[in-house]
């Protein structure tokens, strides 16, 4: 398969280049690591250096491939991982100064977005999936009242999957979204892996990102911003506003090389990898597919009695698990873990007792809002204990998992029901950064 930016920096390396120019390496130990903007006008293929210009370039022809493969209009290599991705598909999709409904699940990159494009929000609330102890999917249904309700939102933003890997139905939310005349954005940042294994669904929105980096084969920071109905130049523009102006050649190259690999043997070992979950979460109590419930074929999470005190013993024993809480030990499996790795972590959980899984309450009611985002984000600001935080506003997202979604946003007043809920669920932050008043 085509890999041409990598095919022209290997073929660059291989040049008996003086290097007198940026990066200060020059070549010594990345030899790919090449000068920002390219002005090499040894680059026959044509790599124009401008990344953030419009001539066609082996870095266009590579994120071409990634658009063609995953069903899209167009796709921007990111360096700044999912956060740059986040902030600039919102910038994209909604401008500047409107109106947005925001997944309450968001990551924080969103609710930063909000705050920097001065959108005002709506939140969509998760449903609570009781059994499971976590936030459930977002429901069409619910998108289509707000939007009903709420004429002027004309972008919608949800996160999907979670990071327990739940999904919520994006072409069927697309759908309700473009019949309101209003636009998707989806943070795919769990998700880069997903249409490898043949889901479809992230090409009815409008922008996507995804994180390479967190479950490809691909180093940190690398992401993908993907979009229909925007071309090229459209998410370059918004991308630089986002990000260096010397984003690295390495990085770029290891997308390109990541799509070749995960166009054959990665899709593969990523099959077979999702065959070991789905044998794992037969075995132990864990996240499974019910009716209405949509999973992420390769994400493991284990219903526990204490995940806490689950993932130290785990670690103990040399096993990192991504995410503990107090009901829940989330695994991320991925093609690079084989036979070898699965049968570990099944030695280790059989040694574990599944008998007594934790009850996690639901989260309680959206507190009030008494700043913006915006006015929140730039106000000057304290830390207090957060047990003696009742009545303060909140300067940043207070968002323990579960439910993994902020139970306080910034420019929220925190509440009695917060606090009480908080010391609940063992919440352990001991500060909290609120507005000073
Ligand atoms: C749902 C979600 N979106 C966005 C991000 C930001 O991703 P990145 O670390 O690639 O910037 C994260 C990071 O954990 C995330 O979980």
């Amino acid at each position: 398969m085509p890999t041409p930016l990598y095919d022209l920096l290997r073929s660059l390396a291989g040049r008996d280049l003086l290097r007198l120019d940026m990066p200060g390496h020059h070549g010594l130990p990345l030899p790919y690591d090449l000068p920002w903007p390219a002005e090499l006008d040894c680059t026959e293929n044509g790599l124009s250096g401008d990344l953030f210009g419009d001539g066609r370039d082996a870095i266009a022809e590579a994120e071409e491939l990634w658009a063609e493969r995953f069903g899209f209009d167009s796709c921007l290599f990111l360096t700044g991982g999912s956060t740059q991705g986040v902030h600039a598909g919102l910038a994209l999709l909604a401008g500047a100064g409107g109106h947005a409904a925001l997944d309450r699940g968001g990551h924080r990159s969103a609710f930063n977005a909000l705050a920097l494009l001065d959108l005002a929000p709506r939140y969509l609330p998760r449903p609570w999936l009781e059994k499971e102890g976590v936030a459930g999917p977002i429901h069409p249904g619910q998108v289509e009242k707000l939007l009903d309700d709420r004429p002027e939102i004309k972008t919608v933003c949800i996160t999907s999957p979670t990071y327990y890997g739940l999904l919520s139905d994006i072409p069927a939310i697309a759908a309700v979204c473009h019949a309101h005349g209003a636009k998707l954005m989806v943070d795919g940042a769990h998700g880069a892996h997903l249409p490898f294994l043949g889901y479809t669904g992230y090409s009815a929105a409008d922008a996507v990102v995804m994180s390479a980096h967190k479950t490809l084969p691909a180093p940190g920071q690398t992401a993908l911003l993907f979009a229909n109905g925007s071309s090229l130049d459209d998410l370059r523009q918004v991308g630089s506003v986002y990000g260096s102006s010397s984003p690295s050649y390495v990085m770029m190259a290891a997308l390109d090389l990541a799509r070749d690999y995960m166009e054959g043997e990665g899709a593969a070992r990523y099959r077979e990898t999702a065959a070991r979950v789905s044998a794992l979460r037969e075995k132990y109590p864990a996240l499974r597919e019910v009716p209405g419930l949509a999973l992420d074929p390769a994400r493991l999470t284990l219903l526990c009695g204490d995940g806490f005190a689950l993932a130290d013993r785990l670690r103990e024993k040399g096993c990192l698990p991504e995410l503990a809480d107090a009901g829940h030990a989330v695994f991320i499996c991925t093609c690079a873990d084989g036979a070898e790795q699965f049968a570990r972590l099944d030695g280790l959980l059989a040694a574990e007792d599944f008998s007594n899984p934790a009850q996690c309450p639901p989260p309680p009611e959206l507190p009030p809002a008494a700043l913006t985002p915006r006015q929140a984000l730039f106000a000057p600001r304290e830390t207090v204990p957060l047990a003696s935080s009742e009545g303060r506003i909140a300067a940043e997202q207070i968002a323990p998992y579960p439910p993994g979604v902020p139970v306080v946003a910034p420019g929220e007043v925190i509440t009695k029901k917060t606090l009480a809920y908080l010391r609940e669920i063992g919440y352990n932050r001991k500060l909290v950064s609120v507005i000073r008043p």
